[in-house]
């Protein structure tokens, strides 16, 4: 039997770049630089299944591109960056990887949490720069968190995880914001705030989880920062669309906010000029999936989804 033609756009792990080969015709990317859109667009005609990352805009003109590929199978939870309109519309599936990154992703949240209320990243900045003049009483003060608020904008499986952290291993009160009240809600004593400027309004750290794209795109935008409590934190391990940067670069430039942890920016890997030169944001590069066991695990259940494929069966994890 003809074996599947895979191409992997960028590095994956080696165990499952390795699995990959031994079942199909897989072409990887040696040099791990993305590909041109041109050259995504060519893969639809070539491949039978293209397997993106969140780097890639997989957008209609790409789907467009050819006639052979009939799977789209994502390393990667999200898929805001995938036209999943144009891809139905050609009868292409689309699968993600979803389940696998919650606890890496939620760890990060708290990271950032951290980092931002400790002021984590200045202090490092002050020490290696050789401006650290010794310990002080005042130096550096940052926000305790035990008895804080956080508000969880988005209470899926990384917004739990992320309250669970919050609560049990910091002592943070949890109010969160959703569709609809969550079963999870009760082993956190969570607050269920169907309004989300009375979440912003309560909460001492907001952290964000909801998926990108069109529904919730600048749902962050200056009027939410502006319902924040003074003196708050914001923290974004979601998507870069979901918060205007720059109101969130005037609220942290007026005081508004006392800080911000973001790993994740609209145009990545642009990041807004504006953050760049604040003190009080701590800036990551989308490393919220970053342990080797979680990016072998996506890889993994990427090719759950291919092999399910092959054989004719459901997919696992179908989004499209
Ligand atoms: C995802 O999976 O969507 C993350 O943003 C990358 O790990």
């Amino acid at each position: 039997m003809e074996r599947l033609k895979v191409l992997v756009t960028r590095r994956w792990p080696e165990a499952v770049e390795r699995a990959l080969g031994e079942r199909f015709e897989v072409v990887l990317n040696g040099t791990d630089k993305p590909l041109s859109q041109s050259e995504l667009a060519t893969a639809m005609a070539e491949f039978d299944v293209l397997a993106p990352t969140v780097s890639d805009r997989i957008d209609a003109a790409v789907i467009n591109g050819g006639d052979r590929c009939k799977l789209i199978a994502n390393y990667g939870v999200g898929f805001d960056h995938i036209d999943l309109a144009a891809a139905k519309a050609k009868g292409i599936a689309v699968s993600n990887t979803p389940g696998v990154l919650t606890d890496a992703t939620a760890d990060l949240a708290l990271t950032l949490i951290l980092m931002a209320a400790r002021r984590a990243g200045e202090g490092e900045r002050e020490l290696r720069a050789g401006k650290w003049s010794g310990w002080r009483p005042t130096h550096l003060i940052g926000s305790a968190l035990k008895g804080k608020v956080l508000g969880v904008v988005g209470f899926g499986r990384i917004g739990q995880a992320t309250a669970e952290r919050a609560h049990h291993g910091f002592g943070m009160t949890i109010a969160y914001f959703a569709r609809r009240p969550s079963a999870a809600a009760e082993a956190l004593d969570a607050e269920f705030c169907p309004d989300l400027e009375v979440l912003l309004t309560k909460s001492d750290f907001v952290s964000l989880h909801v998926p990108g794209g069109g529904e919730t795109a600048n749902l962050i935008d200056a009027k939410a920062i502006a319902a924040m409590k003074p003196g708050s934190y914001l923290i974004n391990t979601a998507r870069g669309g979901v918060v205007d940067h720059d109101a969130l670069a005037a609220a942290l430039k007026s005081g508004h906010l006392a800080g911000a942890g973001l790993d994740v920016y609209p145009q990545e890997p642009q990041v807004p000029e504006a953050l760049l030169e604040l003190e009080n944001v701590v800036l990551l590069p989308h490393l919220g999936s970053a342990n080797a066991e979680t990016r072998e695990a996506m890889g993994m259940r990427a090719l759950a989804n291919i092999e399910a494929f092959a054989a004719g069966e459901d997919l696992p994890d179908r989004v499209a």
